[in-house]
């Protein structure tokens, strides 16, 4: 699905999403603000902020900007903010896949479920890198397929209905930090059913720049941390 007919897709979703994707997706909301760990001052960029369900959830006492390309859905965040009294919080309709934030912004970046909904998250998760300082904090929500053949072979036969409703089933974790300039250090599973993920992460950016490599061959780090994050499972 291209980008325009996401926009379109959750600017209807916005108006029952809360009703339908606010209890199910809870877990994942909640474990990642147990494991945010932020300190006063600190400036935290969510990306794909919806209906900003996460946004009371951070200290009052850190910066936090929100960004989703739907405006439906940015217009229900914004009811939060306001209804919360949130002020630390700004709301800005951007793309993660191009932001219009200057490098090294961010001290932490959350993304809850939206890496299988952005059309080229590589590009995005580079972009959540490049914003973010060095060594800062990636929290990443998400579903991913979980190598189970019997589950992986029902995720691709649904992959199409799911893309029609606006994301993907068949995203595994290796394929998105494939080349990423993250390193993962933690893996947790959420309920419901194990299938949710939130991968800490760390954003490794200058250590990929400055690691020796070969041409071809730019960014091993994630790689080497995500199977080795697998097979410790
Ligand atoms: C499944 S919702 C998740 C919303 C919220 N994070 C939550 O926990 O409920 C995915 C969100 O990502 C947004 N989104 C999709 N593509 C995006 C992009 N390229 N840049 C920023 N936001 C995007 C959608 O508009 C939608 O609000």
């Amino acid at each position: 699905m291209d980008a325009r007919s996401i926009e379109r897709v959750y600017d209807r979703y916005a108006r029952f999403y809360d009703r339908v994707f606010g209890g199910v997706f809870e877990p994942g909301r909640v474990a990642a603000a147990q494991d945010l760990d932020v300190r006063p001052g600190d400036r935290v960029l969510e990306v794909g902020v919806g209906t900003g369900l996460s946004l009371a959830r951070y200290p009052r006492s850190c910066q936090v900007v929100g960004i989703d390309v739907s405006d439906g859905m940015l217009g229900r965040a914004a009811r939060q903010v306001h209804a919360r009294g949130l002020r630390n919080v700004q709301l800005v309709r951007m793309d993660a896949q191009a932001m219009a934030f200057d490098d090294d912004s961010f001290d932490v970046v959350v993304a809850a479920y939206v890496m299988t909904v952005i059309p080229d998250f590589r590009r995005a998760l580079d972009e959540m890198a490049r914003v973010c300082r060095p060594n800062g904090r990636m929290l990443i929500i998400n579903h991913f397929t979980n190598g189970n053949p019997l589950v992986r072979t029902i995720e691709k036969a649904i992959s199409p209905i799911c893309e029609r409703l606006g994301w993907r089933s068949d995203l595994a974790v290796a394929d998105l930090l494939d080349g990423a300039p993250l390193r993962l250090v933690r893996e947790k599973r959420l309920a419901p059913l194990g299938m949710w993920y939130l991968l800490d992460c760390v954003n490794a950016k200058r250590e990929v720049q400055s690691a020796p490599r070969e041409p071809g061959v730019p960014l091993a780090i994630s790689r080497a941390a995500a199977s080795s994050a697998q097979a410790s499972r």
